[in-house]
């Protein structure tokens, strides 16, 4: 039975998770190093656009998109289509022994989506943290210097740079040091957080002053942000504070490298969220849904940083494997053909409306943000903004136990994230959020559901 046989709609006929379930997680309890853990042990036998189909009979609607990966939805039929002819051609050879036409198609579409009009340059890797760690080998390499310049509630991955790189100590970071050296941590903007008042400039300012005070803007190779924060929460910076950094970037001779592999390709209603202030950074991680699923990152930079990295100095046993590429190929034609920023706008139009409904009704919602597909709710103690990790747990448990894939984030443990695949149709959507509105009902006002 093939994915597209799933039932279009939301139904729950066991309790989640299932017996089936259940039993796989036994298993799984024997046999998988608890350090890897699930948000939810509901185990997925097939998916199709919106909806995953568990191993009960159960189908869900994931507003996840397996932390924003499929974009263009599970099981699209063009990337399935485009993986399944590919692997039966080869599935590898190693692009660094004997290179293949889809590695170059792949760079060729990131230099020409990826902001700026100048000449770029594309490598490519198997894994987010690893697109980023080559994007802070460029960036020493083409500079000469030293340090990496990140920010408060910053996720950047689990390898031992990209741990060092990351604010939050549990689960990532905690006991798996020493961590990597030359990483200075300033203030992010979070207009939630900040002062009152205080501008994107003015928070970028705060940045800039510490970063010259603490480091010397001399040792500085790169500034490294997420342009909206992924797991630390969706902060989204005051308007300003993304070019007034660039600029001082630019300035000092720092490359300002933009991870925008959480918000990358649609996600937040443009291309990338860059594009949104018209940021044009040095060097561009991205990763998730440039495949539609399968593992495929990259580094996409100004060719004169680029360039000046020696042969074999960049690259990896499956880095920019084929399928991948045919994958990633399949992905961003879809994502043109099917205008998937403007889906991602309208999406952002129908889910912000719901979530300004839930604040106006419940003081425990702090706060409203994100952007395009890309939208969040913050959870505090009425009345104040001490963080309620507990409450965003409750909510996103009973939305679970409902059957609609919903995530946590943030560094207190406290924001309700969505993610939808940006194909998810209306009623779909609807649904979802029909369901997340009654959990916040009956988590906040303590009401059995
Ligand atoms: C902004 C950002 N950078 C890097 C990563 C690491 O990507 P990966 O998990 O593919 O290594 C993530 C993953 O969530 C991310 O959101």
């Amino acid at each position: 039975m093939g994915a597209s046989s799933l039932p279009p709609k939301r139904s729950v006929i066991t309790e989640l998770p299932g017996p089936n379930s259940r039993a796989l997680d036994a298993r799984r309890a024997e046999a998988v190093a608890p350090g890897v853990s699930s948000v939810m042990p509901v185990y997925v036998a097939r998916a199709s656009g919106a909806l995953l189909e568990d191993v009960d009979g159960n189908t869900l609607i994931d507003l996840g998109s397996g932390i924003a990966v499929v974009s263009v939805g599970h099981a699209s039929p063009a990337v399935v289509e485009a993986v399944q002819a590919q692997v039966a051609e080869f599935s590898h050879t190693c692009f660094m022994v004997n290179p293949y036409p889809a590695y170059v198609e792949v760079c060729e579409a990131l230099n020409a989506l990826v902001p700026g009009d100048r000449p770029l340059r594309s490598a490519l890797f198997n894994s987010g943290a690893e697109a980023v760690e080559n994007a802070v080998k460029v960036a020493r390499h083409a500079t000469g210097r030293p340090a990496v310049v990140v920010f408060d509630h910053a996720y950047h991955g689990r390898t031992n740079l990209t741990m060092a790189l990351t604010a939050k100590n549990m689960p990532y970071r905690d006991k798996f040091g020493p961590f990597a050296p030359e990483v200075y941590r300033v203030p992010v903007s979070y207009p939630y957080r900040d002062p009152v008042g205080m501008t994107g400039e003015e928070a970028a300012a705060r940045s800039i002053e510490l970063i010259e005070r603490t480091v010397g803007a001399d040792n500085v190779a790169c500034v490294l942000i997420e342009p909206i924060q992924g797991e630390g929460g969706f902060v989204v910076p005051a308007p300003g504070f993304l070019p007034a950094l660039a600029a001082w970037c630019r300035q000092r001779g720092v490359l300002f490298v933009a991870d925008e592999i959480q918000t990358g390709f649609c996600r937040t209603g443009d291309w990338f969220a860059c594009d949104h202030e018209g940021v044009v950074p040095d060097l561009v991680t991205t990763a998730k849904a440039l495949a539609g699923g399968l593992p495929l990152a990259a580094v996409t930079g100004r060719a004169d940083v680029m360039d000046r990295v020696h042969s074999g100095g960049l690259g990896g046993t499956y880095g920019g494997n084929p399928v991948a590429c045919a994958a990633a190929l399949a992905a961003i034609d879809t994502m043109k053909n099917e205008d998937l920023p403007a889906a991602a706008r309208r999406i952002g139009d129908t889910v912000s409306s719901t979530l300004a409904a839930l604040a106006a009704d419940h003081p425990a919602v702090g706060d409203v943000r994100g952007r395009g597909a890309m939208m969040a709710l913050e959870l505090v103690r009425p009345g104040t903004t001490e963080p309620d990790p507990d409450a965003a747990r409750r909510i996103a448990q009973a939305c679970h136990q409902a059957g609609v894939v919903v995530l946590t984030c943030g560094s207190f443990g406290n924001v309700i994230r969505l993610l939808p695949p940006l194909v998810i149709d209306d009623a779909l959507l609807a649904e979802g959020l029909a369901v997340l509105s009654d959990a916040v009902g009956a988590v906040l006002s303590e009401t059995p559901l």
